[in-house]
């Protein structure tokens, strides 16, 4: 359970010391080389959202419910039905997510592996992803991991009796471990209050950013309460700390854990000591599961997982709104150890009315410590108890909450497939107007792009300001982007890395209401107008640098979001605090400008290729390292990577000035993430084939190749 050797050393397979162990601190940019199709088992062709819609969805519901039912002999199903050990294994997956970075998430199916697969708040559920592989097997690639492991839960749900609200497929596999996610600095698991600084002020800390659980190895707090100390009224300070990470509300954070732990039981028959190791440790002969417990069966009663023993309700597998909320207010609790050695609670008042999984023994009703905080915390006290009164209340919450839970990390409802999806559109989701039926032809793009550029905005001001639109976009959640034109809106509008473009979108919203006037064509967006700006921009550079046959594609068909449809908090968390390609903001002491740049190339799916070239979007703009502004030209390399520059660092190490070695003269200024390229290895390998006697040509094809997928990157309504 912490960082650790292995008993031998390979010489194969990228064994042995590696540059990571001798250089840690080396940019990494391994996390823009991910998720290729090379590593795709299903090919280049596979269009997982045809797929997906070939499949008999009836069909596999009524799979997946007989399966619920259908005990298995190597781990039997408590109570009879594996409904909540399946909804425990979707909340993990998908309450992995973050709303800071859009990280984690149950979008990829990452739970299949490391280190999710071995965190310890993860114990057992390889079983549970095990039992549904016959279900997997059956229909093949036509329904993915990610989507089954979701799926599971939301039908355990519904036949415990529980009314979701629906289920969007639409989450194609991947294939590797996401090494993009900042899971934390810890090098033990569960290693308490490294990522507060170390402080123990459970009431004062403030959590690490982007992180949303208290600790490495547990998706959300401590079931025993802070660092283990069995104490509700602090428990609750770090329930409403971590769930609103994860952009959930109280009313949404009570009603996922009241609601979640109305089903099901936690497995502490014993001290979790008696496991095994994790799957990523354990040998072959265990086939890829691991925690293998030595107590008695290792399964059914004898199950140790978390340590805790705990039943919530008399009906653990039948939906009931009252259920949990009127044992946790009608019940006097004791605080006891459970036989595995774990703090939770005991009412001690009760009689013995709770069921046990696998014999008709009958237990005390049980409460985790995190429980007890929804009846100690004046907030959740508040809203337990009108639930109690309304369970009908709390059921529609529950509803909407859980499929929140479920949807969050999809992006726009274009992704969402399936005969299940709500109508309803929630604000979470960035909801957008339906496009217009019609789209520009060709010469009504001609026009619009010519009365841009009569409007004589700055060339560089036009790229920066369609960049800035569409590099809002991130992939780990799938959210902003271009479409909607939310850069006119607050709160990107007031965003500093915006103020110098407002009255570039200005201009373009003047251009776009005379277009419109002059009924040429349909209505055009801003966001198309905005998108069509870069575009016209980019050619202009391009005929001016002597390329004059250069065409940016052009995609119409992006809508205007409407301000009322904008959650502001919520989409602050897609303004980036450093971006390399606009020379805005700087790194901080976890992160330098350069990472800042990688992560952000990352989020846009850029590869280590089409970086460089990008970067000459704000050279365009800034002037910076050359001396034709407004022209898409190579000199930004060729003077980079020149050793007739000396160059030296500003005091805070940001900016960099470049001084000619004989005359002694200033040259260039330029940032970190400009530097980078001129001092890593692998970046300067391919900034020298840029800068090279046929780096121009390949330079302009690919800055509009990478110009044109950045520009789409949200477009899933076309994709
Ligand atoms: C089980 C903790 C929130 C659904 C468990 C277990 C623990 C736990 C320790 C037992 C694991 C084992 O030993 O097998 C917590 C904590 C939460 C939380 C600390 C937040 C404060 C949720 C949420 C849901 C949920 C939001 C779903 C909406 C379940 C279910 C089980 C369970 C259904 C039973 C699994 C089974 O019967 O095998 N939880 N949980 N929990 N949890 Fe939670």
């Amino acid at each position: 359970d912490a960082i650790g050797t292995c008993p031998t050393v390979s010489k194969f397979a990228g064994g042995g010391t590696r540059n990571e162990n001798w250089w840690p601190c080396s940019l990494r940019l391994d996390v823009l080389r991910q998720f290729t199709k090379e590593v795709d088992p299903l090919g280049d062709d596979f269009d997982y959202k045809a797929a997906f819609n070939k499949l008999d969805y009836a069909a596999v519901k009524k799979d997946l419910v007989a399966l619920l039912t259908d005990s298995q002999d190597w781990w039997p199903a408590d109570f009879g039905n594996y409904g909540p050990f399946f909804m425990r294994m979707t909340w993990h997956s998908a309450g992995t997510y973050r709303a800071m970075d859009g990280r984690g998430g149950g979008g990829m199916g990452q739970q299949r592996f490391a280190p999710l697969n071995s965190w310890p708040d993860n114990v057992n559920l390889d079983k549970a992803r095990r039992l549904l592989e016959p279900i997997k097997r059956k229909y093949g690639s036509n329904l993915s991991w990610a989507d089954l492991i979701l799926m599971a839960g939301n039908v355990g749900m519904e036949s415990m009796g529980f009314p979701t609200i629906g289920f969007a497929g639409g989450r194609p596999d991947t294939w590797q471990s996401d090494e993009s996610v900042y899971w934390g600095g810890e090098t033990k698991w569960l290693t308490n209050d490294v990522r507060y600084g170390g402080s123990k002020d459970v009431l004062n800390r403030t959590l690490e950013e982007p992180l949303a659980a208290v600790v490495l190895g547990l998706i959300y707090v401590n079931p025993e309460g802070p660092d283990g100390k069995p104490d509700p009224m602090d428990s609750a300070k770090d329930i409403r700390e971590t769930f609103s990470r994860m952009g959930m509300n109280d009313e949404e954070t009570v009603a996922l854990i009241a609601g979640g732990h109305s089903f099901g039981k936690t497995h502490g028959a014993a001290p979790g000591g008696d496991l095994g190791p994790v799957p990523e440790a354990a040998s072959l002969e265990q086939v890829g599961l691991g925690w293998k417990s030595t107590f008695g069966t290792g399964s059914g009663e004898d199950a140790v997982g978390s340590g805790i023993e705990v039943v919530w309700t008399k009906d653990p597998v039948k939906w009931n709104p009252s259920a949990f909320l009127g044992s946790l207010w009608n019940n006097e609790w004791t605080l006891v150890k459970s036989p595995g050695g774990a703090w939770q609670f005991e009412a001690s008042n009760a009689t013995l009315s709770h069921p046990s999984p696998q014999s008709d023994k009958k237990r005390k009703p049980t409460m985790l410590v995190s429980d007890i905080s929804l009846r100690t915390d004046p907030e959740y006290i508040k809203i337990t108890k009108r639930w109690l009164e309304n369970p009908k209340e709390f059921e529609d919450a529950f509803a909407k909450a859980w499929f929140k839970l479920l949807h969050r990390d999809m992006g726009p409802k274009s992704r969402y497939l399936g005969p299940e999806v709500p109508k309803e559109s929630f604000i979470w989701q960035d909801p957008l107007p339906a496009p217009e039926a019609e789209k520009m032809n060709d010469d009504q793009v001609a026009s619009l792009k010519a009365k841009i550029l009569e409007a004589k905005i700055d060339v560089g001001k036009l790229v920066a300001t369609a960049w800035s639109a569409a590099d809002t976009y991130r992939n780990s959640d799938k959210r902003g982007g271009a479409n909607g034109a939310r850069i006119a809106l607050e709160p990107q509008k007031s965003w500093p890395i915006n103020a110098q473009l407002n009255d570039v979108v200005k201009s373009l919203s003047t251009v776009r209401d005379n277009y419109n006037k002059a009924g040429i064509g349909p209505q055009v967006s801003l966001a198309d107008t905005i998108v069509l700006g870069g575009v016209a921009a980019v050619e202009k550079a391009a005929h001016d640098a002597g390329f004059k046959d250069v065409k940016v594609p052009f995609t119409p068909g992006r809508v205007d979001a409407k301000q009322d449809d904008t959650d502001i908090e919520n989409v602050n968390h897609l303004e980036y605090p450093a971006d390399g390609f606009l020379q805005y903001g700087k790194g901080n002491k976890a992160s330098k400008t350069e990472a800042m740049l990688v992560d952000k190339a990352a989020q846009l799916t850029l590869t280590p290729p089409s970086l460089p070239s990008l970067l000459v979007v704000c050279a365009r703009w800034t002037g910076i390292l050359t001396s034709k502004a407004g022209q898409l030209t190579n000199d930004y390399f060729v003077n980079l990577l020149d050793m007739a520059n000396t160059w030296t660092p500003s005091q805070d190490g940001e900016l960099y000035t470049a001084k000619d070695a004989k005359s002694g003269s200033e040259k260039f200024t330029a940032s970190r993430s400009d530097m980078i390229f001129a001092s890593h290895p692998e970046l300067r390998a391919i900034a020298e084939v840029y800068s090279g006697a046929d780096g121009q040509e390949r330079l302009v094809k690919n800055f509009v190749k990478v110009f044109d997928k950045v520009m789409n990157l949200d477009r899933f309504d076309v994709r």
